[in-house]
């Protein structure tokens, strides 16, 4: 009976002090198929996905290998028996070539010397078995982000894993590399290996999966055939209420009138001759493909890089911010892209992140200030639904969606003029993405403006009043609300060239 598992796991409990992680989750996965694993941000995914190699123990619960069971699950157990994970942040060392970094931790010797010959012989045919063309001496450091995770995937096939644990794989990818892990997760499957896969995606489920997982809250829901699920029941099942909207209504609210934010000849950190106004009110969505140089702009308007041209000018007075402590200081936020590196203090509570921006300006006075700190830390744990036991808990015991929500809401806080968003949503679920759209939608409506970087073609459509689009660090097209259109805004992103990833460097 058991035997038509390759992985099971039943009634799975996780306790941390203070947090239920996971209440009662069972899981069954079949020989060759993908099961998608859905969840909103904190539901327990990754938590129970540790659980199948080891990294975390399950406080109680079974697990179940082809029918066997084992008491305690290890790292090594796992890993003789078939299991691999890609975890979100990949263990790759950038010094090291691709096969050296293949073999890490177990390299192939030949008496007392490492056989570096045969490790990359060996790489070259786990790549050559995934389709994918990475010369095994290259650095990883030198490999784009979408090849490192490859190495990760080759590893797990080189250690002859039957099942495959991804866990938002598509996150840090771009389109294109997004489209090559698709094939390999595709290639995976024909040759018989049993693959569970995370993502707030739903397209993603749909197109990949052939079984859906949804848990909420620690718990298990239910599991559907993919071709009989549709969107919408999904949404539902996973936030646990019928959701109808995507984006939430905005009251008109641009002031004409009101320059907030004007780029003239703006050139630096890569761009050419930038020039945009954003009003006060406004939403300005900027698209454009990975690498197009739209998170390079917001780096030169928030003082990270210079500039080296060109003038920018913030309410009629031109500025040149060094700094973003002095870009902060003129009512300038940034949100950031890559939140672990920038973002968040991750040893720290929720609490110092959330209220970072505002130590200058709160009252030195301690009841007081511990009293502002608190009220202002849990107005944002409720506005955009952090998932915690107490504010005062540490950022880095946090799921990776409810992260990024502490970082979104450290610079809500900090209450400039101009925010900018550098995507958004990414990895956010889509109950806590509305959120985010109505608190973007609140900042504009009290007068300030938004300069929001996506991705995510819908999102930027829904979103924003006016686009302009990017490539290869020029402005290529500007379209006003009524001229909308993804076909439009991807000829404009592609307009100079389109080769956003070729060869095996970038
Ligand atoms: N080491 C830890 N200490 C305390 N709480 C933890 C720890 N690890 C996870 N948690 C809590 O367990 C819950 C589940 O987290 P998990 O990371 O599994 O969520 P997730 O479904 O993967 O979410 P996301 O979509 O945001 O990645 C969260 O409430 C989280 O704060
Ligand atoms: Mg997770």
């Amino acid at each position: 009976m058991s035997e038509e598992y390759v992985l099971e796991l039943e009634h799975i409990r996780k306790e941390y002090p203070g947090v239920v992680a996971l209440k009662d989750v069972t899981l069954q996965l079949r020989p060759g198929e993908v099961l998608g694993l859905i969840g909103e941000n904190g539901a327990g995914k990754s938590t129970l996905i540790k659980c199948c190699s080891g990294a975390v123990i399950p406080t109680s619960g079974k697990i179940k290998i082809n029918g066997k069971e084992f008491e305690r699950m290890t790292p090594q157990l796992a890993a003789e028996n078939g299991i691999a994970i890609i975890y979100q942040e990949f263990n790759n060392v950038g010094e090291l070539s691709a096969a050296e970094n293949l073999f890490l931790g177990r390299p192939i010797r030949n008496g007392i010397m490492i056989d570096r010959k045969a490790m990359e012989e060996e790489a070259a045919k786990a790549f050559a078995q995934l389709q994918i063309k990475i010369n095994p001496k290259e650095l990883v450091k030198n490999l784009s982000v979408g090849y490192q995770q490859m190495i990760e995937i080759a590893k797990a096939i080189q250690q002859n894993a039957k099942v495959l644990i991804m866990d938002e794989p598509s996150a840090p990818l771009t389109t294109n590399e997004v489209e090559n892990m698709f094939k390999v997760v595709e290639l995976l499957r024909e040759q018989g290996v049993s693959i569970i896969y995370i993502s707030h995606r739903l397209e993603e489920i749909f197109r990949l999966s052939d079984r859906i997982e949804v848990i909420r809250d620690g718990e298990y829901v239910t599991t559907l055939i993919t071709p009989e699920a549709t969107v919408d029941e999904l949404i539902k099942l996973m936030v646990g209420r019928e959701m109808t909207q995507k984006y939430p209504e905005r009251e008109p609210c641009i002031d004409k009138n009101k320059v907030v934010l004007e780029l003239k000849h703006v050139s630096g950190n890569g761009d050419k001759d930038m020039n945009l106004k954003i009003h006060a009110g406004e939403v300005l969505g900027l698209g454009g493909l990975v690498g197009a140089g739209r998170t390079e702009l917001a780096e030169v308007i928030f003082g990270s890089k210079p500039k080296e041209s060109g003038q920018i000018i913030l309410n009629g007075k031109e500025i040149n911010p060094r700094s973003p402590r002095e870009a902060i200081d003129l009512g300038i936020a940034l949100v950031p892209e890559d939140r672990k590196r920038h973002g968040a203090l991750l040893t720290n509570s929720i609490k110092n992140n959330i209220n970072m921006p505002i130590y200058k300006r709160i009252s030195n006075a301690s009841v007081i200030r511990s009293a502002i700190e608190k009220s202002n830390a849990e107005k944002y744990r409720k506005e955009i639904q952090i998932k915690c036991p107490t504010v005062n808990q540490l950022v880095k015991n946090l799921s990776g969606g409810n992260q990024q929500k502490v970082i979104l809401g450290k610079w809500l806080a900090a209450d400039s003029q101009l925010i900018i968003f550098d995507e958004p949503t990414r990895g956010i679920d889509v109950g806590a993405k509305y959120e985010i759209y109505k608190l973007i939608n609140d900042l504009v409506e009290s007068g300030r403006s938004v300069l929001m970087i996506s991705s995510e073609m819908e999102e930027l459509i829904g979103m924003s009043d006016r686009i302009i689009v990017l490539a290869e660090g020029e402005m290529t097209g500007e379209l006003q609300k009524e001229e909308f259109d993804a076909d439009t805004i991807m000829a404009y992103a592609s307009a100079i060239v389109d080769k956003e990833m070729g060869g095996s460097t970038r």
